[in-house]
Order: C-alpha cells, then structure tokens, then sequence
C-alpha cells in the first residue's frame, strides 16, 4: 500500500508517535502489559491474528493524557508477551468518523486484515460550544455539559478498513451500517462497538452495543454475505433492565460447549462482591436460539473484580484458543499519577475456559517463557507477619497455595514499602477474597478495597498473583475469579512481599521472576 493513502492527520499521528517515543522513562512502565508508548489509551480493539502474528490495537490519543479525538494504537507480537508498538493504524479523517475511531474489532480475510470500528461524528449546534471543544483535549464533563444542553450531538456508525498488517484503507461507502439501520426505538448516539466474526455458514455477523431511549442495553445482530453490506438480523440480547444501562464493548463467541456473551454494562448497581457499583464488565452464558437469531442466557457474572478493569476483547488464535484481552483502566478511578505523561494499559492476555457453567480466565502460557529464578518453599503461618528470602521484587508470577490449620484469614501482602503495600486477603469467614491498597494514599482513589466471593475447593486455597510494575492480577483458584488493580508506586519504593493468618496455616510458595528476553 503506498503512503500516498495517508491521510495528513494520520501523517500527523505517525509523527508526533515517532518523535516523542523515547519519552516515557520506561521505569515507570510494566514489561509485559501493552502500555501506549505516550498519552491517552482505553479499550482493546482488533484484537486478531493476521498471517500468523498477534495484532493489537487500542484506543489511543496520543497528543496527551487526557481523552481526546481517539485513534487506533497497534502492537504486534508473535507469543502475545513481547510486543512491538507500530505506526498508529486509523486516524479520525473521513466524513463517516471525523470526532474518533471508536472500539473495534479485527479479522483476517483472503488474505487481507479486515477492520471494524465505531466512527463518531459530533454535530455542535453554536460558535461557543464549538470553541469549548476546540482545544485538543478536553474531558468528558465538557460533553457532557454540553449535551445535557442540548447544544451538541453524536452519531456512532459502523465503519470498515482493510490493510497489509501496517497500513489500512477504509471502505469508500463509509459508513457501511448507519444509525437509519438501527431497530425502532434506539437511540443513535449510542451505537457503537461491533464484534464482528465469521460463522460457520461463511457468512459474516458482528454483534454492536446499542440501548434504547431509557439508555437499556440492546446488543444487535448485522450480517454481511461479502463485508460491504450489512442487513439488521435481530435484537441478540435485550437487558430488560437487568444489569446497568449501556453494554459497551460486546463479544460473542462459542466456548466448550457453550455461547458466551461477553460485554461492558455501564452503571451496574450491585454488593460490590458479585456487582459493583459502577461500570465493570460481564459474562452472560447460555445458549443461541437458531430460529430467532437470540441469546439464552443461563447465568451471568462478573468477568474481573478489580476496579482497574474494562471493555475486554477476544479472539480464537490458529492453535484453537479463545484469548481475551481487557483495558487495565477505567473512566471512573484515575489513579495514574499525575505526572506520568501515559495512562492506560491492557491486562495479559488470558485463555479462557468454561467449565461447569464457569468462566476460568488464566494468563496464556507463553508467560511461563519468561521465567527466571524460581523459589520454591513451603511454611507454616500464623500471627506473625514473615518475608521469605529469595521472595521479593515487582515482576514476577507467584502461586500461593494454602491449606490446613484452623486459620480464619490469611494475606499475601506485595509492592510493600513505607509507604504502604497492597494487600491480598482471603478471609475463610466471610468467604470473601480481597485486595487493599488504601495504605498506598492514591489521589482520587475512590475504591481502595475490591472484593469477590471466595470458595475453597478440597479445603484449599490457590491464588495466583502476577506483578507487572504497578500492574497486579490476582487469579484464585486457577482463574476461577479474576482481580485486576493498579499499585502505583514512588521511585525507588521496595518491592517487598510479605505472608500472614489468622490462626495458621501451611502455605506453599512457588515464586518465578518475569524477565523480559
Ligand atoms: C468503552 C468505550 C467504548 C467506546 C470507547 C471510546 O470503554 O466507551 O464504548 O467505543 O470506549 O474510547
């Protein structure tokens, strides 16, 4: 593809990435968690193999840390651990997506790597709001002040590129489903997000977020016999109001047997173990009725506990594998320090399974490729608050595993310093796993404790926890609850780890440090 297809705002993009990329002290920086190289980045986007390597895009403006005009980042990696951050892919340049190139969704086709993404066009109705939206970011209270107006409005459309793994050209027919091809009754300001794949009939389907005018979740079936034209197949799955408002960032796929939802609800109200309260993201399972092209949902939970979590994607790699990625941020708790000039970042990759009804998310295996130094020991806990020799440091991938003695809580406490650490609580009593980085005084940390339901499995307990700088994923009970939390912390803080009960209890440590190669 000749550059002569680049847009002067992609031009743009591409320079500004190139020429501010050694930037960032890469010691603020996970190793083995997708960061953009600079500014703003959200959701996973395109997630998908093409000739045999791992692409990743993301939502990303580059131009500071703040939410502006979204472009698509891009990563490329052969095992999915060690990335290499490549030319910005979309810019928002066409009549169809001139405000951002929403989330999205990849896929290879003869040959080709297919795109599909969210164009967004704000429409501002006065001079003043114009120039309040002139600067080149502005958060999200400016919009929404301005809408609440009424003085600007969005359309989202779904729109198509295809490209050679480095450079995209978007369809000429732009948009190829617009808001005239919504069902009655949705409102086109929020219709974004499209899960596109290819089913079993060869024919092409992509499931797209919408809600209706009371802002309840509707997902919505397209297909597409060749890419260009898509037809409204069916309400795929209506909430009825039963969790949050909006479902962003929808995902369809089968699993073991099963049909699995995956999607992003906006405002859920919930106990804060099971649900939050706040946007996070949920996995419906169930079943697809044939005749009326729906979902059957039989159960629905939460994908990830932790607060810096959202919009997860996935994928099925050539070795038969449904990979899935998430954002390892959210909108509502930014915690990031101020100084930093990133923000953002994704989870590991993770393989998913369904078993007994169950989602288990654990990192992919390749992860293992990059361990050194593994520390084996098993102790015996109680009151006493000990570190173990050997065990200490913020990149590694460590399995606690916990059984006998009468205790009734134990933690695993890591990235401790004086001035505080994240604590990692299985408490037996209430039967409730937790993570507390109140002691680590994060500005605007609005939700320092998360929570989820703990359940022994033979009366033990095994958690797992990957540090990844301030980047922490617990799994419990391989994978069988997932939480996700940022753990900032002050250059040359200690990495120190440290393991404690209440009443005792053995545990057996298995420690690996992560080296990037
Ligand atoms: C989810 C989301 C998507 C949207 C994108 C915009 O985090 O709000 O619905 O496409 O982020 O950046």
């Amino acid at each position: 593809m000749s550059k002569t297809t680049l847009s002067e705002t992609l031009i743009k993009a591409r320079t500004y990435q190139f020429e501010h990329k050694n930037d960032v002290p890469m010691e603020q920086k996970p190793k083995f968690h997708v960061t953009p190289p600079m500014g703003w980045s959200n959701d996973p986007n395109g997630f998908s193999q093409y000739q045999g390597k791992y692409h990743l895009f993301f939502q990303h403006h580059m131009y500071s840390t703040g939410f502006g005009p979204m472009h698509w980042g891009h990563a490329v990696s052969d095992d999915l651990i060690r990335w290499e951050y490549i030319d910005t892919a979309l810019a928002p340049d066409t009549p169809a997506d001139f405000s951002g190139i929403f989330s999205g969704s990849g896929l290879e086709v003869d040959g080709k790597h297919v795109l599909m993404y969210t164009g967004v066009q704000l429409h501002v109705k006065d001079e003043e709001a114009r120039r309040m939206l002139e600067r080149p970011e502005h958060d999200f209270t400016v919009f929404m002040q301005l809408r609440k107006e009424n003085r600007i409005f969005f359309q989202q459309v779904q729109c198509m590129a295809e490209g050679d793994g480095r450079d995209y050209v978007k369809f000429p027919e732009n948009p190829v489903i617009s808001t005239e091809m919504l069902p009655e009754g949705m409102d086109p300001e929020n219709f974004r997000d499209p899960k596109i794949w290819r089913g079993e009939d060869g024919v092409f389907y992509a499931v797209i977020g919408s809600c209706d005018m009371e802002h309840d979740a509707k997902l919505l079936l397209y297909s597409s016999e060749d890419l260009h034209s898509w037809k409204f197949v069916s309400i795929f799955h209506d909430n009825k109001k039963e969790l949050g408002t909006m479902w962003e960032c929808p995902d369809f796929f089968f699993l073991d047997g099963k049909a699995v939802i995956m999607a992003s609800p906006e405002q859920m109200k919930g106990d804060n173990v099971h649900f939050p309260n706040r946007s996070s993201s949920a996995c419906a399972i169930g079943s697809v009725c044939e005749e009326t092209h729906t979902f059957v949902k039989e159960s629905l939970s939460l994908i990830d506990h932790g607060v810096d979590y959202y919009a997860p994607t996935s994928m099925e790699d050539a070795k038969g594998r449904r990979i899935q990625i998430g954002w390892m941020g959210n909108f509502q708790n930014r915690i990031t320090p101020e100084s930093y000039q990133w923000i953002g970042g994704m989870t590991l990759p993770r393989e998913l399974h369904i078993r007994d009804g169950k989602l288990y998310q654990l990192p992919v295996e390749e992860l293992s490729n990059y361990y050194a130094n593994k520390v084996e020991k098993t102790i015996s806990v109680c009151s006493e608050e000990m570190q173990i020799e050997g065990i200490s440091g913020r990149y590694l991938d460590m399995t606690v595993r916990v059984k006998g003695g009468d205790y009734t809580s134990c933690f695993v406490s890591v990235l401790g310093d004086q001035d505080g650490k994240a604590v990692i609580t299985c408490d037996r009593e209430k039967k409730l796993l937790s993570m507390d980085r109140s002691s680590c005084h994060f500005v605007n940390d609005h939700e320092p404790v998360t929570y989820a339901p703990l359940e022994e499995v033979d009366g033990e307990l095994e958690l797992r926890i990957v540090i990844d700088n301030a980047y922490v994923e617990v799994y419990l009970n391989q994978g069988a609850q997932v939480m996700s939390n940022l753990v900032f912390k002050a250059e040359g803080g200690l990495d120190q780890i440290s393991f404690g009960a209440e009443g005792s209890c053995e545990m057996t440590i298995v420690k690996h440090d992560l080296v990037m190669k």
